[in-house]
């Protein structure tokens, strides 16, 4: 597939008349529905019950959700906004552990706010959680165009979890990269890891494959060892949550897994990224913080539990890929092969500070 198609139709967060509207991504595809948040314990209840997901997208929505602190602080508490929206912020940095964007966006969030005065701050805030919403979009953009750069012409690639327009700004990283591909020199066959328990792959990034009319394959998990051995993938593209100094990268659980695979049949293992995901404070991933969530997750299936009831789980939903087993970091600001911290900290050369 080639010419002016741009595969860039999906969109998963919204800003409009003072809310933030989020494609509740628990019930797709299914069902095609908004939650709406109108202030920042709602957009913290959103994240953590994954109505928005993925790494950037949390960051994004959590900007987003610093306004409407703000804005609640000043109606309460007029000059003194900024201390009346501290439990607000605290929230929100609560509402998931791994994925650093969180931490990135509100620390953003904070700097514009240093720089506000004591009148209402909601229209800088605004302009610049817009404007952090638009970085997003084009940082993944171009490591869309980056990645394809790495790639041959109809391509045959493998994917986990979802990485797409729902997991970002829009347009997505890994996601973003087969897009890019799929509107250059083609892809022939775009294969998904259904990702268990939550299944990202076969509902999110199959929708939006499809959505798009691209080709789209789901697997289960562990099916990908085979897939890897018949030598039909010409390299595994995944996402990230947080990668430490060093390249250590936490994504989705099964990606450490599939990066072993990988490395085992010879197939290019590409981390797809924007630089606000790298945590240079982490020195490596043993320092990664893993969530973990409801057991039921894994003990049931679409809420009906399949396991015996005095079966217990566990429930990791990250897992951290050692860097020797990435073959390239893919970020807005440049391509790392074999990832170490020296070339992940030149990367930050290249970043221009907002
Ligand atoms: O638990 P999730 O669905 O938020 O996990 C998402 C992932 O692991 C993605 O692969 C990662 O955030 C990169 S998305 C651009």
């Amino acid at each position: 597939m080639s010419g002016a198609v741009q595969y860039d139709k999906v969109r998963a967060i919204e800003w409009r008349d003072g809310a933030i509207h989020l494609l509740d991504q628990r019930v797709l595809p299914s069902v095609v529905r908004y939650e709406v948040c109108r202030d920042a314990g709602q957009v913290a209840a959103a994240i953590t019950g994954m109505v928005v997901r993925g790494a950037p997208a949390i960051g994004v929505t959590a900007a987003y959700g610093a306004v409407l602190a703000a804005t609640s602080a000043f109606a309460a508490a007029g000059p003194q906004w900024r201390a009346a929206m501290a439990p607000d912020m605290e929230r929100l940095r609560r509402s998931r552990p791994t994925a650093v964007n969180l931490h990135w966006a509100l620390v953003r969030m904070e700097e514009v706010m240093a720089h506000l005065g004591p009148q209402d701050p909601t229209a800088a805030m605004t302009a610049a959680a817009a404007r952090l919403h638009a970085d997003d979009i084009e940082a993944n953009r171009r490591m869309g165009a980056l990645g394809a750069a790495l790639l041959p012409a109809g391509a045959r690639l493998l994917t986990h979890c979802n990485t797409g327009a729902l997991a970002t700004g829009g347009y997505g990283t890994a996601l973003g990269v087969v897009r890019a591909a799929a509107a250059g020199n083609g892809v022939a066959a775009v294969y998904a890891d259904e990702t268990r328990p939550w299944l990202q792959g076969a509902r999110l990034t199959a929708w939006e494959l499809v959505t798009e009319g691209l080709p789209a394959t789901i697997l289960a998990d562990g099916a990908a060892g085979a897939l890897l051995k018949r030598g039909d993938i010409d390299a595994v593209l995944v996402g990230a949550d947080r990668i430490a100094a060093n390249g250590d990268t936490a994504n989705k659980i099964g990606t450490y897994g599939l990066a072993v695979l990988a490395r085992h049949h010879g197939v290019p293992f590409y981390v797809v990224a924007p630089t606000s995901t790298i945590d240079r404070a982490c020195a490596d991933g043993s320092q990664i913080p893993i969530e973990e969530r409801d057991p039921l997750e894994v003990l049931a299936f679409c809420g009906v539990r399949h396991s015996p009831e005095q079966a217990q789980a566990w429930n990791p939903v990250f897992d951290v890929t050692p860097a020797e087993l990435i073959d390239a970091l893919i970020t807005e600001a440049g391509v790392v092969e074999h990832p170490r911290a020296p070339g992940i900290a030149a990367l930050f050369d290249r970043v221009t500070p907002r």
